[in-house]
């Protein structure tokens, strides 16, 4: 899956200042990934059902003696979420008839007929199946189930019943099953199809005045069982013949091609039967099929050409060709994994289809992935550089994972950081590939690395591994897609394939596919076949096996600081917590100690050393004279780095003087680094802002990054104190000749600079100038707006600057400027538009205009549900709103409990962002007592939030104590000519 569920890197890159929009996005995302979890919860009711093979009828039976969830786990092998080993699947015969009108009981449904084939491998008389909510009793129907032997003789069960906790149909037989000797289990059944973005389910959309249904699928990671009873773990990998009843108008696909259409009259109506190609062998949660009237472009192929689509609705393929750009760089990337990996598309076509619902942010479904809308569509006119960057990368990832994810497959759930974290490397590669000149590498450091170490530096932290055993429920799993999986797995993966060098990297990965096409693996599978491409050569070399060199950065959570002291040429290392008194309870064998490969640069030497122990002795790093040592180039490697004061002087001096002479990622590295060492107290915070005096020269979108996200806390701690007014001048002072820069290289922002980094580095500095009150900044943005209020049918402001710009205006407008923008929300039907409105509308300054935005929140005729909390969380972004949306979840709290107590990301968010800004005793009593107040309420899926929330107020207090008086005094004098 792509990681669109809990960030979205391109928004929160473009709105740092106005952080409002990212956070929206983060939230609208985490709130349908948790809607989702949500409805998988089950009950522990225990429906029962026994088939007599012989009549082929079903009559109900008594429960047998199956516990609920609440009862100790028992050793019945139902009650247990592993499968048992005693059968192996080997194909499947699925036929599937989505009803897209509803039924009498008001009800969207499916009919469901599947004979799965297996071998047996232990005598057995008991058969477990994965089934959830197939068969439910509101259906009034039985599981019809009989087995047959490979001879296709009826063996005869004695019961059959559903164990709903572990989602299991349960078949025992009469006789033993014989090891070696195939069997069929054949299951008729009945599932809704209902609207909860999970196995077989149900999306809309309005096209004209009509409601389009679409059914769909998302079998990731545990719901294939909620759309036909199969062996649903990754390891069960099987083929499967898949067939669709529908009825015209409706078209059909799948992850094979379709080979016949056949019709059929059933009720006094017609039906198209459509079989799909015999899938190769593959897992159960990749298994993928649509019945839609979504239309294409692109080519289905043939023979001798793989066949890439995009498919969507008809009004956004067709009328507004918003999937150009998909078609454009779907088959460069394909082309370029072919010759990565050295392995040819394993199967003949590649559909990508946008979804209007959808919970993630794509899914890999081999040969039909799938999409949000906002993830493959793109409209020139009306989309932003950043929409265009988060196409091309997810489009990317998912191709990625054809190869490594689909062909070859993690033996288990555990081992899922290896999958997302490799697919969210080499999504890079893939879109540089279709994007050459974006340099869009580089953006892994600010996106992946720099972001994730600010969650991997928490004590509360956990490492990429877990133990099989530990995962087991679907709840367990779904926990582990967070952005430890994708975003340190990437930046690990991407270390290693660094020090190998990429040709060996690939040389490994080859061998890697090669061998276990087809299978499954464990991590330290790749391990050994990138060993093996080592040993094969003699110029690189390395200090130790991979294998060694990994494990301590995959078993141990967390990352190492290095400190160089070039005076005396030691290293050492130490774990990096933000919060040095913070308690690490996690237990590691390597004793938080890491081998570090520490790649340096000095004015004469560019090298690379690798630490093995906790300390150490290069004479390289000892530096004399004006020189500077500068460690961890192109931050590749997974560590933060700090130097003794000479060095840092030496480094701050070179940055005043000559910046380009340090390379521009770490540049941005200098920054990231230093703040971050200020808040673990290993620098000074004075030395920190030292960093952030050559920004007024340097025009490049990187560096100017690093410090907005830093500098965001500052924000939130001073806003409302006497150190703003020194701060807003000294940003005002630091921006405005970038501001006049990109004033002039863009014709007054009316052209948009070539590079891709240049486009994120106007819009950075044009929502940075508007909000530290840079007039013609203001200026700018009103006359825009402006013109488009005089001409509504013609918004003729550039996508790129559009959040900006609507930000800025409602911002310094009144109520006109903000009504304008409401009916316009109203009226897009571009979810990427209605997105950027929806966050400007939070711009406002008007108490009374916020107060009413909020209750608007609350209102699902004007604010669709999956977006209330992050409107809600948007208007706390200012200092005026935050005070207001405190009052507001306070008097509202029942309320908003109700509503999303139980869908627990987006929840927990709420509170975080409300909170985000409390640094004063007055306001850690509030939230105490707060917290006194709604106990009898409670806070569901809030609570580890608030509990996070009064710490974190706490740190807040004491970081306030003990920086400001200096901070403040660092802007006053940094003012001084
Ligand atoms: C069968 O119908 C589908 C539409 O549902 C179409 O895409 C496909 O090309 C047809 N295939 C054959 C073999 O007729
Ligand atoms: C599956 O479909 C293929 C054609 O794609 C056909 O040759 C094969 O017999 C089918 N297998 C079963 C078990 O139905
Ligand atoms: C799959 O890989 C395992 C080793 O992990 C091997 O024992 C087995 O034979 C392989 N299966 C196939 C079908 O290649
Ligand atoms: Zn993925």
């Amino acid at each position: 899956m792509a990681k669109g569920f809990y960030v979205s890197k391109i928004v929160a890159a473009v709105a740092i200042l106005f952080s409002v929009a990212a956070v929206a996005t983060i939230i609208a995302l985490a709130v349908v990934y948790s809607e989702e979890k949500a409805k998988n919860n089950n009950n522990s009711e225990v429906t029962t059902t026994s088939t007599s093979a012989s009549t082929g009828t079903s009559t109900a039976t008594p429960a047998p003696s199956v516990p609920s969830a609440s009862s100790p786990p028992s050793d019945n092998l139902w009650d247990k979420y592993r499968l048992p080993k005693n059968v192996k699947p080997v194909h499947y015969d699925v036929e599937l008839q989505p009803h897209l009108e509803k039924n009498t009981a008001g009800l969207y449904i499916f009919n469901g007929k599947t004979t799965a084939f297996f071998v047996c491998s232990e005598p057995t008389n008991l058969i477990l199946i994965h089934s959830n909510k197939l068969n439910h009793t509101l259906f009034n129907k039985e599981f019809h189930a009989i087995l047959r032997d490979d001879a296709l003789k009826e063996v005869q069960l004695t019961k059959t019943f559903l164990q709903k906790t572990t989602q299991f149909l349960v078949v025992q037989v009469n006789s033993m099953l014989q090891p070696n000797k195939q069997y069929s289990l054949y299951t008729e059944f009945v599932g809704e199809l209902a609207d909860d973005l999970a196995g077989f389910y149900r999306s809309e959309y309005v096209e004209g005045t009509e409601t389009k249904i679409i059914a769909t699928t998302q079998m990731q990671a545990a719901d294939a069982r909620k759309a036909f009873p199969c062996f649903d773990e990754p390891a069960m990998k099987a083929t499967f013949n898949i067939t669709l009843k529908y009825k015209p108008p409706y078209g059909a696909m799948s992850n094979m091609p379709a080979i016949r259409n056949t019709t059929v009259e059933e009720g006094g109506q017609q039906w198209i039967v459509t079989a799909f190609d015999k899938t190769p062998k593959m897992s159960t949660y990749l298994v993928a099929f649509i019945v839609s009237e979504f239309v294409s472009i692109g080519s289905p192929g043939n023979n001798s050409a793989t066949g890439v689509q995009i498919w969507g609705r008809k009004k956004a393929i067709l009328e507004e060709k918003q999937g150009d750009y998909a078609l454009k760089v779907t088959k460069p990337i394909l082309d370029f994994f072919e010759t990565y990996y050295r392995t040819p598309y394993p199967l003949p076509k590649s559909d990508q289809v946008a979804l209007p619902d959808f919970s993630a942010g794509a899914m890999e479904n081999w040969g039909l992935v799938t999409y949000r809308e906002t993830a493959l569509l793109f409209e020139p006119d009306v989309s932003s550089i950043g929409n265009k960057e988060r196409v091309v990368t997810v489009i990317a990832h998912e191709l990625a994972h054809q190869w490594f994810g689909n062909l070859v497959t993690i033996k288990w759930w555990n081992d899922l950081w290896l999958n997302e974290g490799f697919a969210s490397y080499v999504e890079y590669l893939g879109a540089n590939k279709a994007e050459e000149d974006w340099n869009i590498k580089d953006l892994i450091v600010l996106n992946d690395v720099h972001r994730v170490m600010a969650v991997d530096a928490l004590a509360s932290s956990h490492p990429l591994t877990s133990n099989e055993d530990e995962v087991n429920s679907p709840a367990q799993i779904s926990e582990l897609f967070d952005s430890i999986a994708y975003s340190k797995g990437a930046s690990v993966i991407r270390m290693l394939s660094e020090f190998l060098t990429e040709p060996l990297f690939v040389e490994g990965l080859a061998s890697y596919l090669k061998s276990f096409e087809y299978n499954n693996t464990v991590y330290s599978d790749l391990w050994q076949h990138l060993q093996l491409a080592v040993d094969n050569q003699t110029s690189v070399s390395l200090p130790l096996k991979i294998q060694q060199i990994m494990d301590r950065w995959v078993l141990q959570m967390g990352f190492p600081v290095v400190k160089i002291d070039t005076t005396t040429g030691t290293i050492t290392q130490k774990h990096f917590l933000l919060d040095p008194k913070s308690n690490v309870t996690r237990p590691s064998q390597f004793n938080y100690e890491w081998i570090v490969p520490i790649t340096y640069q000095t004015a004469t030497t560019q090298s690379i050393y690798w630490l093995q122990t906790k300390e150490g002795t290069v004479n390289e790093f000892k530096i004399t004279g004006g020189n500077w040592l500068l460690a961890n180039i192109n931050v590749t490697g997974y560590y933060r780095v700090n130097y003794d004061d000479n060095n840092w002087d030496r480094l701050l001096n070179q940055l005043n003087t000559f910046h380009t002479a340090i390379p521009v990622i770490n540049r941005a590295q200098i920054i990231d680094d230093a703040f971050n060492l200020a808040r673990a107290q290993e620098i000074n915070t004075t030395r920190a802002l030292d960093t952030t005096k050559f920004l007024s020269n340097d025009t490049e979108y990187m560096p100017w990054q690093a410090a907005l996200s830093s500098l965001s806390f500052f924000t939130q701690m001073f806003d409302r104190t006497d150190v703003y007014g020194p701060m807003k001048k000294y940003m005002k002072k630091q921006i405005e000749p970038v501001f006049y820069y990109f004033q002039n290289v863009t014709s007054n922002f009316t052209v948009r600079p070539a590079s891709l980094t240049d486009q994120y580095g106007e819009i950075n500095t044009l929502s940075t100038a508007c909000s530290y009150g840079i007039e013609d900044c203001g200026k700018l943005a009103l006359e825009q707006f402006g013109k488009w209020m005089q001409n509504d049918s013609k918004n003729e402001i550039h996508p790129n600057l559009r959040s900006t710009i609507y930000c800025t205006a409602i911002a310094n407008g009144g109520e006109t400027e903000w009504e304008f923008a409401w009916e316009k929300f109203k009226q897009t039907d571009n979810a990427q538009e209605a997105e950027k409105l929806r966050s400007a509308l939070a711009c406002s300054k008007e108490p009374w205009i916020l107060n009413r935005l909020l209750e608007y929140s609350l209102d699902s005729s004007k604010i669709r549900r999956q977006d209330t909390i992050s409107t809600i969380s948007s208007v706390s972004g200012s200092s005026i709103g935050q005070s207001l949306t405190w009052d507001f979840v306070r008097s509202r709290w029942s309320q908003l409990y109700e509503m999303f107590g139980k869908s627990s990301f987006s929840f927990g968010n709420l509170i975080e962002r409300v909170t985000r800004r409390f640094s004063t005793d007055f306001e850690l009593q509030q939230l105490k007592q707060f917290k006194a107040d709604n106990q009898n309420t409670g806070f569901g899926t809030a609570e580890r939030a608030l509990e996070q929330a009064i710490e974190k107020t706490l740190a807040n207090i004491k970081w306030v104590n003990e920086n400001k008086q200096a901070i403040k005094i660092w802007f006053e004098d940094s003012l001084k000519p």
